[in-house]
């Protein structure tokens, strides 16, 4: 452990059990001090345990970001494990020139952007039609990364969509396809294969199946197809025409990659100028991340904010709290960018991580999950860091009360976990109700909440394409920061590889067939499966 690492866990130690209330009454400037506002977002990080000295302890960790970060911008190899330059922000800033092993990438950037703004505008007039009429439906068919980015901006964008309806199939499970596809007509339906590498067994498993169900109801099913892929050659085997194959390069990472023609669908359902809106709010947070102090860089904040709470104070998990139903897929989202970027146990250079790396990334929306799970966040023995997010505006004016309502929960469940409620206090609940004597102690002691329990809240105008484009680049950044600290590579994913082998021989145990090789209990349950279904 560096020494900064060492003053930081020592600090920590010598806190002992300081309230976060207390740093309050300590420091009358506090809401301000320790919230960081840019491009019209605000991070309130004023309600965790980090004082002034370990916010500067803080910052000294993230001295490396800035040679990192202009790396990355600038096209450097930095995805060593596979030799890859990291430009996914190329994608949204469309402007310039990025070289790349001496040459241009902006150019076919920009071709295949205009592109996609031209077959999603043919395809929401009517000028690319179905073999059946105007297309009605587009189901996008991917996996993690070509699925959950446009999936969640697809919900979270609802009240921006004036094109066909798009659906998301994903699971290899055949329930996620037959769900979908019933009730929509192949012959008004256009499906979008999204796969970088083509070759994803339950992409390509979905794709062969939805092909199946168009063959049944028109008379060329690949015209009804498009693929975003960067395996051209593959897609041709589709017998998808070029014309409808967009592609993209390797120094895009899959869950990196909703900026690009991975975000086809919804392009075609919100249309491309609020995509373009989309594309310019990550841009905006692109270049504040570039140029910010990392004291004022939201991105930097809130990586910070992540380290004191996962690698210094220990909690296991974080909760991602978007009290947006829209926002509802964002948790899916973010655990997949960051247990997928950060989860690992090997530094960049080797060897073995000596501190802890991601943490469980989890949530839900509010209210609901104050119904569900918020009981152990109050009240359970582990301490849960919760990110609250919230919208200042909503969209239905009509319910503006709604909208009040879901912003007060949201300020008193942050309020709630920091102060929580004192053994007295509970006491005094309980004499009001008339308890007396022993009954009156054990019923206080279940009504006290500890508090002291930290949360962040990030503050936007409003849920729009802007505002999204913008949370989507913080916390893709936010993930770059942690990872450079943390000194890994937050762009390689080998610890899905090994389980995407194994599926493929136990494929066959499952049918009968010699398998060699497996243990005992999966040779048990694959046998009890075969008996099951026999
Ligand atoms: O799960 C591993 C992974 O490679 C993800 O990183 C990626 O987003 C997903 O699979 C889908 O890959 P593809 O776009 O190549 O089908």
């Amino acid at each position: 452990m560096t020494d900064i690492w060492t003053r930081l866990t020592e600090h920590r130690k010598a806190q002992g059990a300081l309230r976060i209330e207390a740093l309050f009454q300590a420091d009358p400037d506090r809401a301000a001090g320790f919230s960081t506002s840019a491009e019209g977002l605000v991070f309130d990080w004023s309600k965790t345990g980090i004082d002034a000295k370990a916010r500067d302890l803080l910052l000294e960790l993230a001295a490396p970001v800035t040679a990192r970060r202009e790396a990355m911008f600038t096209g450097e190899r930095i995805n060593e494990t596979e030799d890859r330059a990291v430009l996914h922000t190329a994608l949204r800033n469309l402007e310039g020139s990025v070289i790349l092993d001496g040459e241009d990438v902006m150019p076919e950037v920009r071709r295949t952007h205009e592109r996609m703004r031209a077959f999603a505008t043919q395809v929401r007039d009517g000028s690319f039609a179905g073999q059946g009429g105007r297309i009605t439906d587009v189901v996008n068919i991917g996996i993690g990364g070509s699925d959950l980015g446009p999936a969640m901006a697809a919900r979270a964008l609802a009240p921006f969509h004036d094109g066909p309806r798009v659906h998301f199939v994903s699971n290899v499970d055949g329930a996620d396809i037959a769900d979908t596809l019933k009730g929509l007509d192949p012959a008004t339906t256009l499906v979008v294969v999204a796969s970088k590498t083509f070759t994803t067994i339950e992409t390509m498993t979905n794709a062969r199946t939805a092909l199946d169900w168009m063959a049944a109801g028109v008379a060329d099913p690949a015209a009804q197809f498009a693929a975003l892929s960067s395996a051209a050659e593959r897609t041709a085997e589709w017998g998808i025409e070029p014309n409808r194959v967009f592609g993209f390069e390797d120094w895009v990472g899959g869950r990196y990659s909703m900026w690009g023609p991975i975000g086809l669908s919804l392009m075609i359902a919100i249309g491309p100028d609020d995509f373009d809106r989309f594309l310019a709010g990550g841009a905006a947070m692109d270049r504040h991340f570039r140029s910010a102090k990392p004291a004022e860089n939201l991105p930097v904040i809130l990586a910070l904010v992540g380290i004191w709470h996962h690698q210094v104070c220990g909690y296991a998990t974080r909760a991602v709290l978007p009290y947006d139903n829209r926002l509802a897929r964002l948790p899916a989202y973010l655990q997949q960018l960051e247990m997928e970027s950060n989860g690992k146990r090997v530094a960049m250079d080797g060897s073995d991580l000596s501190l802890p790396s991601g943490p469980v990334v989890w949530g839900e929306p509010g209210t609901n999950g104050q119904h569900a799970f918020y009981q152990l966040i109050h009240q359970g023995t582990a301490v849960v860091p919760c990110e609250f997010i919230i919208a200042a505006r909503g969209h239905e004016p009509e319910l503006a009360h709604h909208h009040l309502l879901l912003i007060a929960n949201c300020l008193a469940q942050s309020e709630a976990l920091m102060r929580g409620r004192s053994l007295d206090e509970a006491r005094a609940l309980m004499q009001a109700k008339g308890l007396t004597g022993a009954e009156l102690d054990r019923q206080a002691r279940h009504r006290v909440f500890p508090g002291n329990r930290p949360s962040t809240t990030l503050l936007i105008p409003q849920l729009t394409p802007y505002t999204l484009g913008q949370i989507v680049a913080l916390y893709e950044h936010r993930v770059f920061v942690e990872g450079v600290i943390l000194g890994i590579n937050s762009f390689d994913q080998w610890g899905v590889e090994l389980g995407k082998e194994l599926a493929l021989k136990v494929a066959p145990l499952l049918e009968g067939k010699p398998a060699p090789g497996h243990d005992p209990s999966t040779r048990h349950l694959a046998a009890l499966i075969r008996d099951a279904r026999a």
